[in-house]
């Protein structure tokens, strides 16, 4: 240890040792632990008399930096005190909290699906020339931007003090009174009573787990299903048992199994355009999977998101509209008929879990944004959702009809797919041997992108698959994007096992 001492300094000699070694620990260039040279070693080192030495490790002892051991030496302390003789200003050089084992149980869960969603679908950026199926989401372009600034005045000049103000957690009267009327639709008859608005659906699932769930608790979900369902009753430390998609629904002869064995808290499901794979719930297994879950008394949580964009027949009424025992959970959602920025869902549900549900909903936030609502209700009131509905379910048909077409004729045998009845998306199946997570940066390569379908599933299956959304891919491109695609699947069938790069781009998860 080299230190400068300054001789003509007013500063004694014992003092200027201890504040360098003072400065030392601070600045952890010495650490906890770490023996101090023998007082005769500095000494000599110094120049100095071994007493000087001495008393400046005497010190740096009383101030708490170091502690000395008869025999032995004197060692850095472990948890150096700083607090004497430290002016205000040293505080900049502590060292930085450690957060890590601060976190939560619920915190280090979701990190750790946030690492596996990510090493399944990446984390660049896109470039712009991409054409992507991976995004779950509507169409930006179709959006009826025009109509809803207007009505969005509206509400704000005709009752804008009322809207900005605090609002009651349950939500607007007249657009929970509106979701009834457009409910009965679709043959679920309820009050504005026992609709509570949500900022969409994910605040459903996570409102419905808080009040469902406890750590360790069974849940029940099919598979495939959508991720962030996955995410959310994982973060609550729910166990997941996986009921598997038959050709007509989730296989109820497994989810008999399953209540039967881990008695599940809960069912999730969504039976009217899953996502990923579009298809329907068949209307014969509906009623007989609402027998099943009543008779062992679990709750479904049915997302029924997007029930009003289909494809050929209109979809079997949801399990909602069958729910004599009061055990459905029905979350709906503005994210897929309008716009998913509003943040706008709902639940239906009985009175005694909607009361719950709503406390929850008021720890989360208070209550979801006033204006949003009332120019939601203005823009459905005048008609402007169900023009828009129709427009886009429209040319989201045409999409659909355009990608199953180009796929028929330009995939290699082998490959397989399922035949969206609603929703934005298709899930399909590689020629044996291809894993679609690997698949992916060749994709990238190639101009187009997806989203690999183990980002579906639970428990690492779902290699082979991937998910094509066709919703926001513009009509003039699918064609294109399908030729790239079988490109990337020829290329990867002549040289298997290629390795990946380091790091695919991300694609979103929606
Ligand atoms: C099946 C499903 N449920 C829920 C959501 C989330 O919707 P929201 O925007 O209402 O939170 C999505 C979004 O893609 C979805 O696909």
């Amino acid at each position: 240890v080299d230190i400068p001492l300054d001789r003509d300094k007013p500063v004694p000699l014992a003092r200027q040792i201890q504040a360098h070694f003072e400065r030392l620990i601070r600045e952890r260039l010495l650490a906890p632990g770490v023996k101090l040279p023998a007082t005769r070693d500095l000494a000599r080192t110094l120049s100095v008399n071994r007493a000087t030495v001495a008393l400046a490790y005497e010190e740096l002892v009383a101030a708490g930096w170091a502690h000395a051991h008869v025999g032995q030496g004197t060692f850095v302390a472990e948890r150096p005190n700083q607090s004497r003789d430290v002016p205000a200003v040293a505080a900049p050089s502590r060292p930085p909290i450690d957060w890590t084992g601060l976190f939560s149980r619920s915190s280090d869960i979701v990190a750790a699906d946030g690492e596996r969603a990510r090493a399944v679908v990446g984390t660049g950026t896109l470039p712009a020339d991409t054409i992507s199926f991976a995004g779950g989401m509507p169409d930006s372009g179709l959006f009826p931007i025009d109509g809803f600034r207007r009505v969005l005045n509206q509400v704000v000049r005709e009752e804008g003090a009322a809207l900005l103000q605090y609002y009651p957690p349950g939500g607007y009267l007249p657009l929970r009174r509106y979701l009834a009327a457009y409910l009965m639709r679709f043959g679920i008859e309820t009050r504005p009573e026992h609709i509570l608005i949500v900022n969409g659906s994910q605040q459903g699932f996570d409102l419905i787990a808080r009040t469902l769930l406890d750590s360790g608790d069974n849940v029940a979900i099919e598979q495939p299903t959508y991720p962030r369902a996955i995410q959310v009753f994982r973060a609550f430390g729910a166990q997941l048992v996986t009921v598997p998609w038959g050709p007509a629904g989730p296989r109820l002869d497994v989810l008999e199994r399953l209540l039967e064995r881990h008695a599940p808290k809960l069912v999730y499901c969504q039976p009217g355009a899953h996502n990923p794979t579009g298809l329907a719930m068949s209307a014969e297994l509906r009623p007989r999977l609402l027998e099943l879950a009543a008779r062992h008394q679990v709750p479904i949580v049915e997302d029924g998101f997007d029930g009003s964009l289909y494809y050929g027949p209109r979809p079997a009424a949801p399990l909602k509209a069958g729910d004599r025992d009061g055990i459905v959970i029905y979350i709906g959602t503005f994210s897929k008929v309008l716009f998913p920025g509003l943040r706008l869902g709902w639940l239906v549900a009985s009175p005694a879990v909607l009361e719950r549900l709503q406390a929850a909903k008021q720890l989360a936030d208070l209550h979801t944004s006033a204006l949003i609502q009332a120019a939601v209700h203005r823009f459905c009131e005048r008609r402007l959702l169900d023009r828009h509905v129709a427009r886009a379910a429209a040319e989201y048909g045409r999409r659909r009809g355009l990608l199953l077409a180009s796929l028929r004729r330009r995939l290699p045998d082998g490959a397989t797919w399922t035949e969206p009845q609603g929703g934005f998306s298709l899930l399909l199946t590689l020629p044996a041997g291809l894993d679609a997570t690997e698949l992916l940066p060749r994709a990238l390569e190639r101009g187009v992108a997806f989203t690999p379908g183990a980002a579906f599933f639970v428990d690492g299956a779902g290699q082979g698959s991937l998910r094509l959304s066709f919703s926001s891919v513009p009509a003039s491109r699918i064609d294109e994007g399908v030729r790239r695609l079988a490109e990337t699947i020829r290329a990867a069938q002549r040289r298997p096992g290629r390795p990946t790069a380091p790091e695919p781009l991300a694609v979103p998860l929606v």
